[in-house]
């Protein structure tokens, strides 16, 4: 931990910027130096085994800078929330919690459904959300896109998506936003994007992802 200086070094080129409240002699913030590779995790709002949305996710983390890692965070297991839990959570949803709070970032890459978001992520943020006091979105940054064979690519599911994580307080990337109309082949089975135009949208938005995330990081300290 260091006082008085703020990095963000990713991709070889630096975001390193000082705050001038943080050089002032009236007020000194601790800052905490964040060192990547930085972990991100990957939230997937589809449980289907055939899911356009993990194909996405799969060809976005090959898109990404250097310097970043994903891992999936998973809810298949977790039991539907109520209050009656918060005073014994399960270990399912401890780990689940615990899994978040490990991520320096989360990708939430999710189907609409409904024009909401999906009922089983909803319920995974909820058990994230408590016992009151022990929110673990907090200030986390998060990244949010979608797909759906429809035309406007879950526009409105994530909407709702960012209704709630702005509630929980989490950190999200507001621009650019991605709303991906799947067709049949978009994504091959190794993860390549095989529309030209797309692929370099999709790397542009982890490019912004990351910066973003480095940004958050370097200017809130985590604690
Ligand atoms: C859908 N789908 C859908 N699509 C959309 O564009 N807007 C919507 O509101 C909905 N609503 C909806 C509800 C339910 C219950 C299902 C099962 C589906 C279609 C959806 O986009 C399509 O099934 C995608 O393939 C879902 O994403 P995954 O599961 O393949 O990632």
């Amino acid at each position: 931990m260091v006082t008085g200086s703020v990095f963000g070094l990713i991709a070889g080129y630096s975001l390193a910027k000082r705050s001038p409240w943080v050089q002032s002699e009236r007020m000194k913030i601790d800052i905490i130096e964040h060192e990547g590779p930085y972990q991100v995790g990957v939230i997937i709002g589809s449980l289907s085994k055939e899911s356009i949305n993990r194909r996405l996710a799969n060809a976005l983390t090959g898109l990404a800078p250097e310097g970043f890692e994903f891992f999936e965070i998973s809810y298949a297991d977790l039991p539907l929330y109520n209050r009656d839990f918060d005073a014994d959570y399960p270990q399912v949803a401890l780990d689940f919690k615990d899994a978040v709070a490990s991520a320096d970032a989360l990708l939430f890459v999710t189907p609409e459904y409904n024009r909401s978001l999906p009922g089983a992520l909803k319920n995974a943020i909820d058990w994230g959300s408590r016992p009151w006091g022990q929110n673990v979105w907090a200030h986390k940054p998060v990244g949010v896109i979608g797909a759906s064979s429809g035309a406007i690519g879950t526009a409105v599911g994530q909407q709702s998506l960012r209704s709630t994580l702005s509630f929980l307080n989490a950190r999200q990337m507001s621009a650019p936003e991605a709303y991906i109309q799947y067709t049949p082949g978009l994504v091959d089975d190794e993860g390549r994007v095989t529309n030209p135009g797309t692929e370099d949208f999709l790397r542009q938005f982890m490019t912004a992802f990351a910066e973003y995330t480095v940004r958050v990081l370097t200017v809130i300290p985590q604690s």
